[in-house]
C-alpha cells in the first residue's frame, strides 16, 4: 500500500490523528525495517563525556550562555572504564558525545579515547562520534584514530528556521559543509532534526525527509523537541508546547523516514522516553533500529540535561542494560549483541563504489 511515498503522502500522515490510521502506518514501517535493515535493534552506548560547550543553540539545555550548568569534563580513564563496561555487556558499539570543544587538549583526548577503545575491545567495539562542527583536519585525524560514524544532526534543514533557533554566528552552511566533509573522509554518517520545533510546521519535516536523501545520509537520530527551563527560547514561544503533538510526530516521522529511505539505520531517540516511558519500544515498533542506552557515569548524568525529564538519571549502565533488553522484547525484536548493526545503506553504496572502480 505504501510503496514508495510521495511528498503530499507524507504531508497528510503528517496531519494523521487516528490511532487506528496510525497504527498501521506503524507496522508498515515496522515490516520495512525487517525487510531492509534485518530485524534486530543494535545498541550503541552513549558516553556523555562532557558538557562545556562553545555554542548557545537557543533550545539547548547546556548552551554556553546557561550559567547555571555545572560544567564537567570526563578524564581519559573515565572515558575508556564506561566503554569497557559497555565491552562486557557485549554492546556493539559505543557513542562518544560531548559538548563543542575545539581546543588542542580537547582533540587530543579524543584521539586517546578513540585509540585507548580499540586496544581495550582488540578492535571490535563500533565507535561513534558525536562531537559537532569541527574542521575537515580534526575529523580526518579522529577518523584515523579510529571513529568510523559520525552524528551531526542538521537540528533542522531549513536555514531560516535555523537562523531563528541560533545566534547569528551559528551557520547552517558550516553545518552543511561539516557533514558533507565527514562523509568525503568515509564516515557512516548520521543527521536528524528536532520534531515539534517552535515555529517549524508539517512541510518543514517532509523536507527534513527530503534532505536525508538528498544528503545520502547513512543514519538518522531525531527526536522530539522538549523545552528546557533554562532555554533562550521566549516564554510565550516555549508555553505552545504540546509534549503528546511532538511525541505523535516524533513517531510519524521515524515511520515516513523508514518508508521512504528504507535501508538507514534509524535510532529511537531517548527524548522519545522523555515524553512517553514506553518510548523507545515505541519508536521500534515504528520502524527503528537503534538504541543508545545511557553509559554515562551517574555522578555526570544530572548536568547533561539538553531538555528537560530525561529518563534513567540515576540508572547504573548494568540496570539500564537489563531494562532496556526488557523494552526490546516487548517491541517483538531481538538485539544484535556484539555485533555493529552498520546501515546496509552504506554498506551498499560502499559495494557499489568497488564495483564501479
Ligand atoms: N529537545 C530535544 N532535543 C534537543 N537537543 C538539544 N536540545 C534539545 C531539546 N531541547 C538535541 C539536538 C542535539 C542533540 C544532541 O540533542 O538535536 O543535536
Ligand atoms: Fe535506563 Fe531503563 S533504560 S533504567
Amino acid at each position: 500500500m505504501l510503496n514508495k511515498l510521495t511528498p503530499g503522502d507524507m504531508l497528510v500522515w503528517l496531519g494523521e490523528k487516528d490511532p487506528r490510521k496510525l497504527e498501521e502506518l506503524f507496522r508498515e514501517a515496522r515490516a520495512c525495517a525487517i525487510e531492509h535493515v534485518g530485524p534486530k535493534v543494535y545498541f550503541r552506548g552513549i558516553v556523555e563525556l562532557g558538557n562545556i560547550c562553545a555554542k548557545d543553540c537557543a533550545y539547548c539545555g547546556i548552551r554556553s550562555g546557561n550559567t547555571r550548568v555545572k560544567r564537567y569534563q570526563m578524564t581519559i580513564e573515565e572515558i575508556l572504564a564506561a566503554a569497557r563496561e559497555a565491552f562486557e555487556m557485549n554492546y556493539g558499539s559505543v557513542v562518544l558525545q560531548a559538548g563543542e570543544r575545539q581546543d588542542e587538549a580537547f582533540l587530543l583526548l579524543i584521539e586517546e579515547a578513540l585509540q585507548g577503545i580499540k586496544a581495550l575491545s582488540g578492535g571490535k567495539l563500533g565507535i561513534t562520534l558525536s562531537l559537532g562542527e569541527q574542521s575537515a583536519e580534526t575529523y580526518e585525524r579522529w577518523f584515523r584514530a579510529g571513529g568510523h560514524r559520525y552524528l551531526l544532526r542538521i537540528e533542522t534543514s531549513d536555514p531560516a528556521l535555523y537562523r531563528q533557533l541560533h545566534p547569528a554566528d551559528h551557520s547552517f552552511d558550516a553545518r552543511l559543509a561539516c557533514l558533507r566533509s565527514l562523509k568525503r573522509i568515509g564516515y557512516q554518517t548520521g543527521t536528524g532534526v528536532m520534531i515539534g520545533l517552535p515555529w517549524q510546521t508539517h512541510e518543514n519535516l517532509v523536507s527534513d525527509i527530503l534532505f536525508f536523501e538528498r544528503e545520502n545520509i547513512d543514519m538518522i537520530g531525531m527526536g522530539p523537541y522538549i523545552p528546557h527551563v533554562d532555554s533562550a527560547l521566549p516564554k510565550s514561544v516555549t508555553d505552545k508546547y504540546d509534549a503528546q503533538e511532538n511525541f505523535r510526530l516524533g513517531l510519524v516521522m521515524i515511520a515516513l523516514t523508514r518508508l521512504f529511505l528504507k535501508d538507514v539505520n534509524i535510532a529511537a531517540a531517548t527524548a522519545l522516553q522523555a515524553i512517553d516511558p514506553t518510548g523507545r519500544e515505541k519508536g521500534v515498533m515504528a520502524g527503528a533500529n537503534i538504541i543508545m542506552p545511557n553509559i554515562t557515569p551517574v555522578k555526570y548524568r544530572g548536568d547533561y540535561q539538553l531538555y528537560a525529564g530525561k529518563p534513567c538519571l540515576d540508572e547504573d549502565p548494568r540496570k539500564c542494560s537489563g531494562c532496556l533488553e526488557l523494552r526490546v522484547r516487548n517491541a517483538g525484536a531481538e538485539i544484535g549483541y556484539g555485533e555493529w548493526g552498520d546501515p546496509v545503506h552504506f554498506l551498499r553504496k560502499k559495494k557499489t563504489a568497488k564495483e564501479c572502480k
